[in-house]
């Protein structure tokens, strides 16, 4: 394992100001996001869509790496080059989602694990020659009545661990997803105490398994209310209990945190990341986004699938990527939103 280029790349991809978009949504998720905005899901128009993406110009002042799907990683853009090389001339990092998704976890009725880990050596080499330099796995913790169960942290904390270690040893810098859902109507209170065991629970287990924390990033959940709950939590209540969480849970040897939206509004996500940064000057590790739908809403709706559209889409892309930034600088305000270039 080069300990030394894990570090480097980790490093890189958390640089002041900068943060990851994810673009690996799988058939299923993005099937059902195109079909939600009219837009027919093939292997063309996913294409298409990711292309529109990461030729946005100037995107690359805002975004440290990209995350991709198994399809995207192999397609070409319009002009006969990779994807992958499109993404390298804009200054930003290929990474790659490696977990083959989630399934129901036996024996424990409304929990998923996340699978995926036996043939996973062989995927990485491949990833690794067609240039990705860092991976993702997401799994999915569900809170509910009776739910989390410990077979549900345990089992997809040891399985997050040894696909780090797997990654690690491929020389890709593993950014670990324990996703504690935003589905329910949980408090903001019980979502903290999932959120720490989760977190603990994965800690122990990378450390168990060997796994080099400053070669790794995080990407957890925001801790915040459920989404159907009665009493919504302020955007410094959502901060205050996500960076408590985190140093209860997060060893301060992981050089960063990016965040995933989990089906936030862009604006409230950008609110809630930005309170972060501007109510803590001094944390132990860097944090910013790595965002799907906070980043792609409105983008993939302006679009439609229409050729015509993509300039705006494009627009709209690069003022949420740009909002997104200075969120992560903590310079941010909703008075921002105003000011995207017509
Ligand atoms: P969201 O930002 O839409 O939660 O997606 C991030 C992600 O990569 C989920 O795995």
């Amino acid at each position: 394992m080069d300990v030394q280029q894990l570090e480097r790349t980790a490093k890189e991809l958390v640089p002041p100001g900068k943060g990851l978009l994810a673009a690996d949504e799988s058939f299923g998720t993005l099937g059902k996001r195109f079909e939600a905005v009219g837009i027919e899901p093939t292997e063309e128009t996913r294409r298409q869509y990711r292309e529109l993406l990461i030729t946005t110009e100037g995107v690359g002042e805002y975004l440290s790496g990209v995350i991709l799907f198994d399809e995207t990683i192999r397609q070409k853009a319009s002009d006969g080059r990779l994807l992958t090389e499109v993404i390298k001339e804009q200054g930003i990092i290929p990474g790659i989602k490696v977990d083959r998704s989630t399934v129901d976890l036996p024996l424990a009725p409304g929990e998923k694990y996340t699978q995926g880990l036996d043939d996973l050596a062989d995927r990485l080499a491949e990833y690794v020659e067609m240039g990705a330099r860092f991976t993702k796995w997401r799994a999915v913790i569900t809170i509910g009545d009776g739910i989390p169960t410990v077979k549900c942290v345990e089992s997809n904390a040891r399985a997050l661990a040894l696909y780090a270690a797997f990654s690690q040893e491929a020389g890709l810098v593993p950014v670990v997803e324990p996703e504690v859902l935003i589905d329910g109507d949980h408090s903001i209170e019980h979502s903290f105490e999932v959120n720490e065991w989760t977190l603990r629970s994965t800690y122990r287990a990378l450390y168990e398994q060997g796994v080099h924390l400053e070669g790794t990033l995080l990407k957890p959940n925001f801790v915040i209310n459920g989404k159907d709950a009665t009493e919504k939590a302020s955007v410094e209540e959502v901060a205050r209990n996500t960076i408590e969480c985190f140093m209860h849970s997060v060893p301060a040897a992981v050089p960063g945190i990016v965040l995933l939206s989990g089906g936030q509004s862009g604006e409230d996500a950008t609110a809630h990341l930005n309170a972060m940064k501007s109510m803590y000057e001094t944390l132990p590790w860097e944090i910013s986004f790595s965002w799907a739908r906070a980043l792609q809403g409105n983008p993939m709706e302006i679009w439609g699938g229409d050729e015509q559209n993509v300039e705006e889409a494009q627009k709209v892309f690069h003022h949420r990527a740009r909002m997104a930034s200075a969120a992560a600088t903590g310079s941010y305000s909703r008075e921002m939103e105003q000011e995207q270039v017509a």
